[in-house]
């Protein structure tokens, strides 16, 4: 049953990716939702960074080098990321950077991106990169959105606005590979176990959340971490058996990943009028891992771009020669999925089952009338 389902989407996924990469910038007539609001790190970050003294930042080709104008722009990525695929399925252009001056008027209208690549829950995540915006402050900056917003609309009608919006949150792996696994840098992997450290970011992470609802949002896709023990920079650690992930690692992330998801149904209860849906990227990378051909991938254990062992030692550098098939490749560096992972993410996340959107998908979502 499951094997069925899996094969149909991965061929309608297939399907999809070719035509919708063609035709992702002509965004629908009737949006399902007023904007969106995206928080998050690098996974999401659509320019944020290019703003910042900090080292993580995605300004040099190759990066983009599929986008359309095939120029960087600050995405982690060599084409699209999961934000501006779900806002082609939407029907709205993924929202400009906080931090590009021109982010004003009536540029925030179709919402703002507050994403920010290194930054994590916790504020000392990422520090070694230098300035981020860091999940608290990236809830600050709404708040400072919020502002502007309401000297363009009538209460009434911002509230319905905000109703109308859906707050993408992508949270989480930094606090792990940039803080929680980086024990020379960051002292938390002496101070908790992996499932207190995992409990330390829900409740840092559930503060937020609620805080960005007492304030208006009311509909939130909260992405849960991917099988971070797989990506190429810890399978260069070479700890991990020949053919094998960093299972330790894997294993960390289930109190976080699980916690979420009853977090999502926790505030569901609490908060009438307002929808959380937890996304099990886990899940959904997790079968591109298992199933590459299933996806079209031929290569899951290196990255693209990248040298050094699985080509995940050192990321993708200034002008480095990508790989010439990126549609076969699960990862686009050490870190990132490429554009072709990132479709399939977002095509789950928006008309997912259960097992992949919990309780319901983003189009389920946006189709509320709260
Ligand atoms: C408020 O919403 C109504 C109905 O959608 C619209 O006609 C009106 O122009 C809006 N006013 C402002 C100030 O946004
Ligand atoms: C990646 O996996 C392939 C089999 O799919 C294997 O032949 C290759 O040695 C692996 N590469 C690394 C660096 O482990």
């Amino acid at each position: 049953m499951m094997a069925d389902y899996d094969r149909v989407v991965g061929v309608a996924v297939l399907m999809l990716f070719l035509q919708l990469s063609i035709s992702v910038d002509l965004v629908g007539a009737s949006p399902q939702v007023s904007a969106l609001f995206v928080f998050g790190d690098s996974i999401v970050d659509t320019g944020n960074n290019n703003f910042l003294n900090s080292i993580a930042k995605a300004n040099y080709w190759p990066y983009g080098c599929d986008s359309p104008s095939k120029f960087p722009n600050g995405r982690f990525c060599n084409g699209q990321t999961v934000v501006d695929f779900l806002g082609g399925m939407l029907g709205i252009p993924a929202p400009p950077p906080f931090a590009d001056p021109a982010t004003t008027g009536a540029r925030l209208s179709g919402g703002v991106s507050y994403a920010s690549a290194a930054a994590g829950i916790l504020d000392d995540t990422g520090r070694h990169y230098g300035d981020r915006f860091t999940l608290s402050q990236q809830v600050v900056n709404f708040e400072t959105t919020l502002d502007q917003l309401r000297t363009m609309m009538t209460p009434a009608n911002l509230t319905r606005y905000l109703a109308k919006s859906v707050a993408i949150m992508v949270f989480g792996s930094n606090d792990y590979i940039n803080n929680y696994l980086m024990p020379s840098l960051y002292p938390s992997s002496f101070q908790y176990s992996p499932s207190d450290f995992g409990n330390l970011l829900l409740n840092h992470y559930a503060r937020q959340i609620v805080a960005l609802q007492s304030v208006g949002l009311r509909k939130f896709f909260l992405a849960g971490v991917p099988p971070l023990g797989c990506i190429p920079s810890q399978l260069a650690t070479g700890r991990a058996p020949p053919g094998r992930c960093l299972d330790y690692v894997n294993q960390m992330l289930g109190t976080f990943n699980e916690g979420l998801r009853s977090l999502a149904g926790s505030l569901n209860r609490d908060h009438p009028g307002s929808v959380f849906v937890y996304g099990n990227t886990y899940g959904v990378v997790g079968d591109m891992l298992n199933n590459p051909p299933r996806f079209g991938f031929r290569v899951v254990n290196a990255s693209c771009c990248g040298s050094g062992r699985n080509q995940g030692q050192i990321t993708c550098m200034p002008m480095e020669a990508p790989c010439s098939n990126r549609n076969w490749y699960l990862f686009w560096d050490a870190y990132h999925t490429t554009e072709a992972a990132n479709y399939v993410m977002a095509f789950r996340a928006y008309s997912g089952p259960p097992s992949d959107c919990f309780p319901i998908n983003i189009q389920q979502m946006a189709s509320i009338n709260l």
